[in-house]
């Protein structure tokens, strides 16, 4: 396909729309459970990808947050037949497309930033476009929580499966996925399926078609590369790291991330969430330990500042931890078990879009007692059952210094370990709806 893309960032002008719809209980909204069995790929000519109709329509249309704060928008598409798309703007509508084809889709505005502003997030990584990624999408879609942001934890299109890192599937992709993303953001993280290295087809720069698709606000939040940056979402600040980048002391990703910390202010957003594609905390025979290099040099910061949650992906599967830190070690102490620490983030990994590469079971034994839980779908429900809300502090607190606000309710799930939902509610929402 011979594509031109387009980017235009669109300042937000509307007023804030607040989603006033709660759905209070942790737990679970769905009884679906994935099949254990690889999948595959959905063909070429599923209705899916379909292209859209009209000479040099403008397809895979979507949008992530345009800067640091939720005042703009990034819109992205691509055009087949000759560039020079433009965008038009019409309050929350847009228009894309000249001449012979346009297309019209819309969004709503974000709420101000602030510490006690709602707000509802779907959670999904390493979707891919199997039958079963299309199922994972259809169930967030579907889902009465009604997700406003995707946070998306990596591996996207998995179009480096095929020969010569066919981009025909990363188009598909983008046609797949435009059903949610030209009507909401989704906010990106690389994985290692966007690296795309591929020196034996004559291709030595890495993560080309990602960042020529997937354009990203990383100099909003003073980074110097796509790869990590943050945003502010309502009640969230939201940092994204890059497992495939350098993270080292000293390099540009460390120093970013060392100044970047410090500019959290948890008065106006009291979530303090990260993304990254790799699993510091992993129990699974898959991966294993692939993220412990980077753990090592970032998990003494996430413990001083206090991340509430990390979300990753790459594992396909589902696994929660404790809140617990292994930052004692150095190497005359020899001190390296994960202690229980109330400073410590939660890990989540929830790497199960429904890529074509089926589901991780295989775990290592016994079970870590870091790990809170892991397992399959049906098993996960069980445990939610049994144990309660995902968080299990309850109400307003004050965690050390600060004043905190752990969300008892905020988590529910949708498909077992397909995909969450992460749902901030004010204090107010709370109570009317009997979580504390
Ligand atoms: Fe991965």
């Amino acid at each position: 396909m011979r594509a031109s893309g387009a980017t235009l960032v669109l300042a937000v002008v509307a007023a804030a729309v607040l989603n006033a719809a709660v759905l209070c209980s942790g737990g679970f909204t769905s009884s679906f459970v994935r099949k254990v069995e690889k999948t595959v790929d959905m063909p070429l000519d599923s209705d899916v990808f379909e292209v859209p109709p009209g000479y040099n329509a403008p397809q895979q249309v979507h949008i992530t947050q345009g800067d640091h704060i939720g005042k703009a928008v990034i819109v992205s598409w691509v055009t087949v037949d000759e560039p020079g798309s433009k965008l038009m703007t019409l309050n929350i509508y847009y228009e894309v497309g000249i001449g012979h084809t346009t297309r019209t889709f819309w969004f709503t505005t974000p709420p101000a930033v602030g510490p006690d502003v709602p707000y509802t997030f779907g959670l999904i990584g390493d979707l891919g476009q199997s039958y079963d990624s299309n199922r994972t999408l259809t169930h967030y879609e579907r889902n009465p929580a009604k997700g406003q942001t995707v946070l998306f934890v990596g591996d996207l299109s998995y179009a480096d499966n095929y020969p010569n890192h066919d981009n025909v599937r990363w188009d598909t992709w983008g046609r797949f996925v435009e059903r949610s993303v030209a009507y909401q953001p989704w906010i990106w993280t690389a994985g290692n399926h966007e690296i795309d290295f591929a020196p034996d087809i004559g291709e030595t720069k890495p993560f080309k078609p990602y960042t020529h698709r997937y354009r990203v606000p990383y100099k909003a939040s003073d980074s110097t590369a796509p790869f990590w940056y943050s945003v502010k979402r309502a009640s969230a600040y939201i940092i994204v790291l890059s497992s495939y980048s350098a993270y080292g002391k000293y390099t540009p990703q460390y120093k970013w991330l060392e100044d970047e910390l410090p500019k959290v202010n948890r008065s106006e957003t009291p979530w303090l969430i990260v993304l990254m594609h790799s699993p510091w905390y992993n129990s699974y025979n898959y991966h294993y330990m692939e993220g412990e290099t980077m753990r090592v040099m970032y998990e003494p910061w996430f413990v001083q500042y206090k991340v509430d949650v990390v979300f990753a992906g790459h594992v396909h599967a589902y696994e929660r931890s404790e809140r617990v830190s292994n930052i004692a070690y150095n190497i005359v102490n020899g001190i390296c078990s994960p202690v229980s620490d109330q400073s410590a983030p939660v890990y989540i990994t929830i790497g199960d879009g429904g890529n074509l590469e089926g589901l991780a079971t295989n775990m290592s034994e016994p079970q870590p007692k870091y790990s809170a839980f892991r397992g399959p779908a049906s098993a996960m429900q069980r445990s939610l059952s049994r144990t309660g809300p995902m968080l299990t502090t309850v109400g307003t607190v004050t965690r050390m210094d600060m004043p905190y606000k752990l969300i008892p309710c905020g988590f529910s799930t949708d498909s077992g370990i397909l995909l969450m939902i992460l749902q901030l509610l004010n204090l107010e929402q709370l109570q009317s709806n009997g979580c504390i």
